[in-house]
C-alpha cells in the first residue's frame, strides 16, 4: 500500500438501523449516479452477513429500485462462505434473495465469488475475472465496496490471525478460518483499499466496545483486521446506529 495520505474515515451515527439502512441507500444511489454519468458503469462489491440485507431490501424497494440505470451496474461480492449458492450461509444466496432477484440486473452483471468447490482455485477465478473487468489494471477500482464488521473486529473473510491479512500481491485469497475450521473466499485488503469509496455498515450493541477500538484504539490489524482497511485515494464512511456507536 502506498504511502500516500489516506483519507480520513467519516463517521455517521444514526438513531437505529432502519435509518443507517435509509442514509447507507441514498448514498449508494448517489454514488452509482456519478459512477454512471463519469466512466459508464456502477462496480459495487457486496458485503455479506445479516447487517446490509436490509439495505439489500431497501435498494430492491419501489422507493429505491426506479433510481438505478441497473443495466449499468455490476455487482461482485466482497466474501463469500464456501458453500453452495443455495445455502444457507451464503452471502449469494442473502444478497439474490434480498436484492439481485428483485431487480433487473442482467445475469452477466453478477459476478458471483464461486463458494462451493476448491476455494484456491476459486479465488484464482475470480482474480482473473476481476482484472478482466478493471482491464489489466494493477489494483481493482471498485466505485463502491460494501463492508460490515464482526464483534471480532473482521470485516470481509480477513479474520484475526489469517494469513490473508498479509496478503500485498493478490486481489483475492481463499483465506483458512481456523475457528470455523474452513476456507473463506475473500477480497484482500490492498483490493479493498483502491476502491473509490469504502462503506462500512455496523449496527447493533454487539459491536459498542469492538468499534471504537477498531476506529481510535491502539493499530492492532493483525487483532483488528478492520484496521487494514483505510483506502489509498477513495473515501472512507462508516455508517454506525446508536448502539454500535455509543461509545464512540
Ligand atoms: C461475512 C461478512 C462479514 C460480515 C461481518 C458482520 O461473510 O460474514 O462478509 O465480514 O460483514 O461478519 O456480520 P453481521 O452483519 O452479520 O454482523
Amino acid at each position: 500500500m502506498s504511502a500516500s495520505a489516506e483519507s480520513t474515515p467519516s463517521i455517521h451515527v444514526f438513531d437505529d438501523a432502519g435509518e443507517v439502512a435509509q442514509a447507507a441507500a441514498e448514498r449508494i444511489v448517489d454514488l452509482a449516479h456519478k459512477a454512471i454519468a463519469a466512466r459508464g458503469r456502477f462496480s459495487l462489491a457486496l458485503a455479506g452477513g445479516s447487517t446490509p440485507k436490509r439495505i439489500y431490501e431497501l435498494l430492491a424497494s419501489e422507493e429505491f429500485a426506479g433510481r438505478f440505470e441497473w443495466p449499468q451496474v455490476h455487482v461482485f461480492f466482497g466474501d463469500e462462505r464456501c458453500v453452495p449458492p443455495d445455502h444457507a450461509d451464503s452471502n449469494y444466496r442473502m444478497a439474490s434473495e434480498a436484492l439481485l432477484s428483485r431487480v433487473p440486473l442482467p445475469e452477466v452483471n453478477i459476478h458471483r465469488m464461486i463458494g462451493e468447490g476448491d476455494a484456491v482455485a476459486n479465488a484464482r477465478l475470480y482474480e482473473d475475472e476481476l482484472r478482466e473487468f478493471f482491464d489489466g489494471a494493477n489494483w481493482p477500482a471498485f466505485d463502491l465496496v460494501m463492508l460490515g464488521m464482526g464483534d471480532d473486529g473482521h470485516t470481509a473473510s480477513l479474520f484475526p490471525g489469517t494469513r490473508a491479512l498479509q496478503e500485498q500481491q493478490a486481489w483475492v485469497a481463499a483465506n483458512w478460518v481456523e475457528k470455523f475450521d474452513t476456507f473463506r473466499i475473500t477480497l484482500t485488503a490492498p483490493a479493498i483499499n483502491h476502491a473509490a469509496h469504502v462503506m462500512f455498515i455496523v449496527t447493533g450493541a454487539g459491536k459498542t466496545d469492538r468499534l471504537p477500538e477498531v476506529l481510535s484504539g491502539a493499530r492492532e490489524p493483525e487483532r483488528l483486521p478492520s484496521q487494514l482497511i483505510r483506502p489509498v485515494a477513495g473515501a472512507l464512511d462508516w455508517y454506525v446506529d446508536s448502539s454500535a456507536g455509543a461509545k464512540l
